[in-house]
């Protein structure tokens, strides 16, 4: 199994308002799913605590068969390093670096930035982008930046993506391109994958969808 959520809760503030209220599920590896919902109905919570980026008030996350709850700081900074891309809305690249070397970065953390040098560039030519590989973010469009995030998000191969609203700031071309990238390496390299999205002709892309409302899981 590659990603099991317990029982998990989330309450935020004081008095605190209860935002996730008891998610359970299942996601086998190689799986591609998205997780739908409203706007507030706790989706990016949810993502956060699925990637370890967060903790549950109450319950627990494992990802391939290991507990989240029993990693140490240590363990889990190396998990997330070496299995997990992350992709947001707002892709988050240095300013101040090119594009490789924004894909470099999850390898240079892990001191495999030379190793790793052929397989950067491969990924930004096979997303369209071998004559921006040298570009800073502010030289690239929306969807050139979003491009790059992604292939820094694969450059170590991960075993999991968790993206929020990945196509949520891109034109109808990029957003298609963006899913099309997504089902190739989930298809190619068996990634298991979990996309937030509000847009259902996005969620269709995945192979099955994780519905939330109002904190809870209403179909998987
Ligand atoms: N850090 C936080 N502190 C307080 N409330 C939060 C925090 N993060 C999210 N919330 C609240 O939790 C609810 C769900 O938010 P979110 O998970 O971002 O929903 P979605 O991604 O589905 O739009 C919202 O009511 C939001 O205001
Ligand atoms: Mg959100």
């Amino acid at each position: 199994m590659s990603i099991v959520a317990h029982n998990i809760e989330k309450l935020f503030g004081d008095p605190p308002t209860h935002v996730l209220k008891g998610i359970n599920f299942e996601i086998q590896t190689g799986e591609f799913v998205s997780l739908t919902g409203r706007s507030g109905s706790g989706k990016s919570t949810l993502l956060y605590i699925l990637s370890s980026l967060d903790k549950p008030t109450r319950g627990d996350v494992s990802l391939s068969g290991l507990s989240l709850d029993q990693m140490s700081e240590t363990d889990l900074h190396l998990f997330r390093n070496q299995k997990i891309g992350f992709v947001f809305q707002f892709h988050f690249l240095l300013p101040e670096l090119s594009a490789l070397e924004n894909v470099l970065m999850p390898a240079r953390k892990l001191k495999q930035e030379n190793e790793k040098r052929p397989y950067a560039i491969d990924l930004l030519k096979q997303f369209g982008l071998q004559d921006r590989i040298n570009n800073l973010p502010h030289q690239l469009s929306g969807g050139e930046m979003q491009r790059v995030a992604i292939a820094r998000a694969l450059v170590m191969s991960p075993e999991f993506i968790f993206a929020d609203e990945p196509t949520g700031n891109l034109d109808s071309a990029n957003g298609e391109l963006v899913m099309r990238i997504f089902h190739d390496i989930n298809v190619k390299n068996k990634t298991t994958i979990v996309m937030v999205t509000h847009d259902q002709e996005f969620a269709k892309n995945a192979s099955r969808q994780i519905h939330l409302a109002d904190g809870k899981v209403v179909s998987v």
